[in-house]
């Protein structure tokens, strides 16, 4: 019987352990966890969401509240197209970032920055091309272009020096969106290094509809495989969305995958950005506990906890603050959203908003519990201690586990000590 052990991801003549932590917004993919992936050989992500709010709390800037300071005037103005990123902050936010991390590394893996298109911050192209310069300035090992069709993205970057020698890999949950991709990007004469192929049982944005259920992570890579086996391409695939244990991995790297992607199992460990009591809320979720829903202003439906606090609050949109998902116009689905029931209710002291949220604040906040379909699974990786919590795992445990474990079998950390 195999392990995922018996399996390496090869880039070039280089080998890593074919484990991928997965980019999770706003800081629950830290630092900290991406520099164990790296050390134990495998790759990690950062991640690229809302990094000025990020270096606020992490380097003890001040980008947001300086922000707010320009744009006070403009909080009670349901217009928000004048609120707009400072480009050379935002760079400056982005490099400090990633150097901090980059410079903790140690050991063979590498370390990767997932980003979101969907970010789009008053300026699609300008923010995303700053965020994605500033990442390859600052010397991180690859870029995964995650949530949206990144039609142009390898544009912006092509006149980068390190364009051809950084790793570079996208994330589609289709064939057809591949598709898209290689034939916008065919241009600048470059395939993406790795494609992850998300399936419809990850946490995060879905790239399906509300129909996601009748999709199936297998079906999509073997159509997706059968494609780049037609046309002669070489690129390493990596399922991603759903793999709980080292054997479901195993299953996805026998069937050829070159790596899994994983992300749910490190959302209850030491090193992830969750506070612990967001955590146990984790660990303790059954299976009904978890929705698919519309809240997310992005337009992608989203998995999360029926008990995230993000769902129905109705904050005034802090745009001013934040403003991550503000287009290119200045909207927001939240803003109107809110702007709707404010208009209903014009007396109520406090607001509720069902059908979307203001996903800058709450992802900030970390009130929006966003996480995979079998997080209701957590509880059975680890202990309960007797007070009924449940004991937080080490990012180097769980690693393990999905690298040496067989027979589906999940590997308890040591008992802590009372
Ligand atoms: C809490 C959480 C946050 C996530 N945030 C992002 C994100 O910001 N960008 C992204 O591309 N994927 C995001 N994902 C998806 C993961 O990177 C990964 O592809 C997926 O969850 C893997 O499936 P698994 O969680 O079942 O292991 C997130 C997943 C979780 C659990």
């Amino acid at each position: 019987m195999k392990s995922v052990d018996d399996f390496r991801l090869r880039f070039g003549s280089r080998e890593y352990v074919p484990i991928m932590i997965g980019g999770m917004g706003v800081d629950i993919s830290t630092s900290d966890l991406s520099l164990e992936a790296a050390r134990l050989g495998g790759i990690g992500h950062i991640s690229d969401a809302m990094i000025p709010t990020v270096s606020d709390r992490r380097y003890d800037t001040k980008y947001t509240r300086d922000k707010l300071k320009i744009y006070k005037y403009n909080v009670a103005n349901t217009d928000k197209s004048e609120v707009q990123f400072d480009l050379g902050l935002l760079a400056e936010a982005t490099e400090r970032h990633v150097r901090h991390t980059m410079e903790r590394k140690h050991g063979n893996g590498l370390i990767f920055i997932n980003c979101m298109e969907k970010l789009t911050m008053n300026g699609p192209k300008d923010t995303l091309r700053v965020r994605l310069r500033s990442a390859l300035d600052a010397g991180i090992d690859g870029i995964t272009l995650a949530a949206g069709l990144h039609l142009g993205s390898f544009a912006l970057i092509e006149d980068h020096p390190r364009f051809r020698d950084v790793k570079l890999g996208i994330i589609v949950s289709s064939l057809r969106a591949l598709l898209l991709f290689l034939r916008k990007s065919a241009r600048t004469n470059r395939l993406p290094d790795y494609v992850v192929v998300e399936g419809p049982l990850a946490g995060g944005h879905l790239g399906f509809g509300m129909d996601w259920a009748q999709y199936d992570l297998h079906a999509i890579m073997a159509e997706i495989q059968d494609y780049l086996k037609a046309e002669n391409l070489d690129i390493p695939l990596i399922p991603a969305g759903g793999i709980f244990t080292g054997s479901d991995a195993v299953s996805f790297l026998d069937a050829g995958a070159a790596a899994v992607q994983v992300a749910t199992r490190f959302t209850v460990s030491h090193e992830c950005g969750l506070p612990p009591e967001v955590q146990q809320h984790y660990f303790s979720a059954d299976e009904e506990d978890i929705e698919v829903n519309n809240t997310s202003p992005t337009g992608y439906p989203m998995r999360m906890l029926k008990s995230s606090p993000s769902i129905g609050a109705g904050n005034r949109p802090n745009c001013e603050a934040y403003g991550y998902l503000l287009d290119a116009n200045g909207n927001c689905a939240y803003i109107t959203a809110y702007n709707r029931e404010l208009a209903a209710h014009p007396d109520a002291r406090r607001l509720r908003v069902m059908d979307k949220t203001c996903l800058c604040t709450h992802m900030r906040n970390f009130d929006c519990w966003t996480c995979g379909h079998y997080t209701y699974r957590l509880k059975d990786t680890t202990h309960r201690r007797p007070d009924g919590t449940y004991q937080i795992l080490s990012a180097e445990h769980i690693f393990h586990d999905y690298q040496y474990s067989k027979d589906n079998r999940i590997a308890l950390p040591p008992a802590e000590q009372a």
